[in-house]
């Protein structure tokens, strides 16, 4: 007899890797992401983060892989100090009843097509996750009205054939396998943009979060000008030759700098 585990994982996110859900009502909310603890904690672009749930409860956003005992990114320890000042944001990430690992706002500074292109990059969601449990992905809600910034997804980094632009006006929410998934923000603007990130177990609990909401693994590209595409493109290929080049000068390995947020 041949036993082969496997991750559990949503059907939803199987076609794209990703569902938009129904959006929300995110204008009759206060602003609770303006009240909240940042630190520093770089990942694609120019960010800041505020942790709601951590490793241990403290205000940092370490995977918890890094810390003593190493674990996955599940079971995270919500934030007394933040909680009490983002309650309807801690209520949104605790809505689908999955476990919840890391959740956090981040803050991203403005950037462009090609930032982002440049900034692509997949998660570390499932490291030490044991097979046979549930698969962890991230749900996305954006916070602020970014009109003209879209989320930009594909299945290889360098490949513009699969690529996925999502709209992010106020109360966007998505989720998306962001393991499988190279992922970064187009935030055109002149304002930070804030987004509530969380890490959640795949299981019964999510599936049936994307159904009360109508998740859909398709919706219409974000519409971008060919020409800045293919700009960003070319941008893009100029900027990670130019890296690779940096580092090998270094005797390092591409891999060693990946970004992970
Ligand atoms: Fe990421």
């Amino acid at each position: 007899m041949v036993l082969i585990m496997a991750y559990i994982k949503s059907a939803a996110l199987e076609e794209t890797g990703y569902v938009v859900l129904d959006r929300y009502n995110q204008e009759l909310d206060p602003k609770e992401w303006l009240d909240i603890e940042f630190v520093d904690w770089k990942s694609s672009g120019e960010t800041q983060f505020a942790p709601l749930a951590s490793a241990f409860g403290e205000v940092e956003c370490n995977g918890f892989w890094n810390h003593k005992p190493p674990r996955t990114d599940k079971d995270g320890v919500w934030v007394d100090s933040q909680v009490a000042k983002a309650p309807n944001l801690t209520r949104r990430a605790q809505e689908p009843g999955a476990n919840v690992g890391r959740c956090r706002v981040i803050e991203l500074q403005p950037n462009n097509y090609a930032d982002a292109l440049y900034n692509l990059h997949q998660d570390d969601n499932n490291r030490l996750n044991p097979d046979g449990t549930g698969w962890v992905v991230r749900g996305f809600f954006n916070l602020t009205d970014d009109k003209d910034s879209y989320f930009v997804l594909r299945d290889n980094r360098t490949d513009p054939s699969v690529e996925y632009r999502i709209a992010l006006p106020a109360g966007a929410q998505l989720i998306v396998d962001t393991q499988r998934l190279w992922h970064a923000a187009a935030h055109n603007g002149t304002e930070p943009r804030y987004c509530l990130i969380t890490s959640w177990e795949s299981g019964p609990e999510l599936d049936a979060y994307i159904e009360k909401y109508n998740g859909v693994a398709r919706v219409p590209n974000f519409e971008v000008a060919q020409e800045i595409l293919d700009a960003g493109q070319a941008e893009q290929t100029r900027r990670l030759a130019a890296r690779a080049a940096a580092l090998a000068a270094r005797g390092v390995a591409e891999t060693s700098v990946m970004s992970e947020a």
